[in-house]
């Protein structure tokens, strides 16, 4: 057996044992019982298939190690396996880039003690329009339509339907961000979506008063763009907030100097102002001791600018060879 090195060889073996002919196989065939008393007859059988058992065993663990090493003279050859050949990679896979911005966005708001917060993507007509001072027959709802449900529930137009929830939930003082996914009737071009995000934020305090909204604005960009930014209030109309206002972002490409990018110097950027007081009172705070400030962030616009994306649709496409072009940050 041990000088057996090709299957060829450890098959002789078996032949020559355990074959037809074999000479196991021969002394089996040839006793004659008969002839043995049964003492001897029980202690034959059982050497006999003690032999056998042995035999066979270890002819078929030969044939076995002559089959894995590529049998006999081929097996020192070397490995049957190309070690040179590349290896089956596994891709690591990519953060979305509205999912990059959002996080980035919620350690900033971290870091200055906010909560971040979610609420649900089916919202009641209650949260996301009467209670944010738009009630049915407002013009305001003409800009905001959205999708309903049959049971008269609505998919959310914008983040700030998480306010008065928060209210109820929290009360006051009270600093949070909502990142979430909000949904309108709109038709689709490569700056509209029917399906965005938008990041909401809400701080209720005493005193609170618009230069609070103005530093948390400048801080927040600072971060974002990394730099000192120089940023201007314009009065705004939206009925949850009183005085309203648009923030505009001084161009980063020229210094306000006016480019093509920017045409007037100036990059619209945030929606904000102080809540209205009915806002409030729908969540349950007592208006002469609290006040507030509100802010909406387009999060995929801000993703858009970011990384510079021309077409709004890329973003819910799907395609994985698009989501992979964004280098995380994390
Ligand atoms: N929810 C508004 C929208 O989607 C944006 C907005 C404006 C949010 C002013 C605010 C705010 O919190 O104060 O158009």
């Amino acid at each position: 057996m041990a000088a057996a090195a090709s299957a060829q060889a450890v098959e002789e073996v078996r032949i020559k044992y355990l074959g037809r002919k074999g000479s196991i196989t021969t002394l089996a065939k040839n006793t004659d019982f008969s002839k043995l008393s049964p003492d001897e007859k029980r202690d034959f059988g059982k050497q006999l298939n003690e032999l056998k058992t042995l035999a066979t065993e270890q002819i078929g663990a030969a044939a076995a190690a002559a089959k894995s090493s590529g049998g006999g003279a081929a097996a020192k050859k070397g490995p049957a396996v190309d070690l040179t050949l590349p290896g089956t990679g596994h891709s690591l896979g990519s953060l979305h880039p509205i999912t990059l911005v959002q996080m980035e966005l919620e350690d900033i708001f971290q870091g200055m003690g906010f909560m971040v917060l979610t609420g649900p993507d089916v919202e009641t007509e209650h949260y996301n329009f009467d209670a944010l001072n738009i009630p049915g027959d407002h013009p305001a709802r003409d800009m905001q339509d959205t999708f309903w449900l049959k049971n008269g529930m609505l998919l959310k137009t914008h983040t700030s339907a998480n306010q008065v929830r928060t209210l109820e939930r929290f009360g006051a003082p009270l600093r949070a961000i909502f990142p979430g996914r909000c949904f309108r009737y709109e038709a689709m071009d490569p700056s509209h979506e029917t399906t965005f995000y938008q990041c909401e934020g809400l701080v209720v305090d005493r005193d609170i008063s618009v230069a609070n909204l103005i530093a948390v604005m400048k801080a927040l960009l600072g971060e974002i763009f990394h730099r000192d930014v120089t940023v201007r209030l314009r009065p705004g109309y939206f009925p949850f907030v009183e005085p309203g206002f648009e923030l505009d972002l001084q161009c980063l490409l020229c210094g306000g100097e006016k480019c093509s990018t920017c045409g007037d110097g100036w990059i619209e950027l945030i929606p904000c102002g102080l809540v209205h007081p009915r806002v409030l009172e729908f969540g349950g705070i007592d208006t002469n001791e609290y006040s507030g400030f509100a802010f909406g962030l387009g999060l995929t616009r801000l993703a858009m600018m970011k990384y510079g994306i021309h077409d709004i649709r890329r973003l819910n496409a799907g395609d994985i060879r698009f989501c992979e072009q964004f280098p995380a940050a994390v």
